[in-house]
């Protein structure tokens, strides 16, 4: 963590180590059944308790928001309401909703007033996995404050699991007083790798241990509820198997080897083995020692681990149709720092790249900045579109599709993993397949959250 201004290594120096013990833990999968969610500004207990709380938004009060489950298909009704000061919108991230409940502020519904004003969200989840929530106005700033909690769908038959542990990976930017950083909207951060933060938390905690036992099986669920930074995380400590990717069920688990990445807007269900011996303490880590999570093993559940694990069951995602006679589109993604871009449409006029950066945009797609006037394509329904996503940039993209889920092609373009969230690196170029069963206008834009506000924004439309 050497690249933080405010470490930990400086509050493990000036706290002593039972206040540093005395934060832990809380219950990770606290379910609810409320029916309203309001966002208002509350507090939360972000770093170690000798320092101060730090001032944050929240949905009910605490961060993340409450942790709505529900099973595949069931009806999810909630009011929102808004208690903030500035205009918000929920958007249920992954979930392939009805373009009227999607939340995408200025698109699929009027932005929900400050101070009192109210939407009632109401859909069915089609899909079981794991998802999460957030507004969808002004999203950098509202999601740097805290404003997210997560969205578990059951699957009808529950899979052979000790436990289930929603952790919420979080990367603030703070103040040495613990307070956020006003620094929203940065020109730097929006040209380079967006808001990067100094304090990691999951499930808005600085130290989360859990307890666990010999041989247990755990079902991690990891959210990157980031405004910008892509984790790199590994096991130590425990076996694992990768069964879902963004809530879409792997045909095959993967056994865990290395590391998985995990870009902001990015998922991944891991059944893990809890196979240390009693007493030892094991970690889903980012770097090594830096544990998101840490479980103490204590005494033992079953003499040896359960085999490998059965699939989850695939949801009902339509698969592309032959891609011989596929719609080919190409989305070519510009700009940034060090980019060279000369120059792109803004507001349907060209302006060159002096202009569009005194307005604050930096990035272009197909050479537009902001929602174009025109969707990138109009696709009938049902109809599958081959994208051809390149990155012409110098930096990579979390790049996030709403109402549907793309293959992403391999080599040989067949479908591979099924996402709602894409990370494409500095000049790769991905070949995705979208079958457009979704009617309506959707947005598909960087979940660098300040990357889709300087211009990193397009839609589809599927009639
Ligand atoms: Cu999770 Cu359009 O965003
Ligand atoms: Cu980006």
């Amino acid at each position: 963590m050497q690249e933080l201004n405010f470490t930990r290594r400086q509050f493990l120096n000036a706290t002593t180590s039972a206040a540093v013990a005395a934060a832990i833990p809380k219950p990770v999968f606290a379910s609810t059944s409320i029916s309203t969610l309001t966002a208002k500004p509350g507090v939360a207990q972000l770093v170690p308790p000798d320092y101060p709380e730090t001032h944050i938004w929240s949905y009910e009060g605490t961060v993340p928001g409450p942790t709505i489950i529900v099973q595949q298909n069931a009806r999810v009704t909630r009011k929102f309401v808004n208690q903030l000061p500035q205009e918000s919108s929920i958007h249920w991230h992954g979930i392939r909703i009805e373009n009227s409940m999607d939340g995408a502020a200025d698109v699929t519904q009027p932005p929900v007033p400050a101070n009192g004003g109210e939407f009632m969200y109401d859909f069915t989840v089609p899909d079981a996995g794991t998802y999460f929530y957030h507004p969808h106005v002004q999203t950098w700033e509202q999601m740097g404050r805290g404003l997210y909690g997560a969205l578990i769908v059951r699957e009808p038959t529950p899979p052979l699991v000790d436990a289930d542990d929603v952790l919420l990976i979080d990367d603030w930017r703070l103040t040495n007083e613990a307070q956020i950083h006003e620094s929203f909207g940065a020109p730097h951060d929006a040209s380079h790798d967006g808001r990067i933060g100094n304090w990691i938390t999951t499930n808005g905690l600085f130290d989360v241990e859990l307890k666990a036992k010999r041989n247990e099986r755990r079902r991690l669920r990891l959210i990157n509820a980031a405004n910008a930074r892509i984790f790199e995380l590994g096991l130590e400590g425990m076996d694992g198997w990768i069964v879902a990717i963004d809530g879409q069920p792997l045909p095959v688990p993967q056994k865990f080897k290395g590391t998985i990445t995990l870009a902001p807007g990015q998922r991944v269900d891991i059944f893990t083995d809890m196979t240390a011996e009693a007493g030892h303490v094991v970690s889903f880590e980012r770097d090594a020692g830096y544990a998101i999570a840490s479980y103490k093993i204590e005494d033992s559940h079953r003499d040896n681990p359960l085999p490998p694990p059965e699939p989850l069951p695939a949801n009902p995602v339509a698969s592309p149709a032959n891609l011989v006679n596929a719609r080919k589109v190409e989305l070519v993604m510009e700009g940034g720092a060090m980019s060279g871009m000369s120059g792109a449409l803004m507001d349907g006029e060209y302006s060159d790249a002096r202009t569009l950066a005194r307005n604050g945009k930096f990035w272009s797609m197909n050479g537009s900045v902001d929602k174009p006037q025109e969707p990138f394509i109009t696709a009938s329904l049902g109809e599958t579109v081959q994208i051809g996503l390149v990155n012409n940039t110098r930096f990579p993209h979390s790049m996030h599709l709403h109402g549907h889920h793309v293959w992403v092609l391999d080599e040989n373009l067949y479908p591979g993993m099924l996402r709602d969230t894409v990370l494409v690196d500095a000049g790769e170029r991905l070949e995705l397949a979208l079958v457009c069963d979704n009617p309506g206008d959707w947005l598909f834009h960087c979940h660098m959250l300040e990357h889709s506000p300087s211009g990193m924004l397009t839609w589809f439309r599927v009639v």
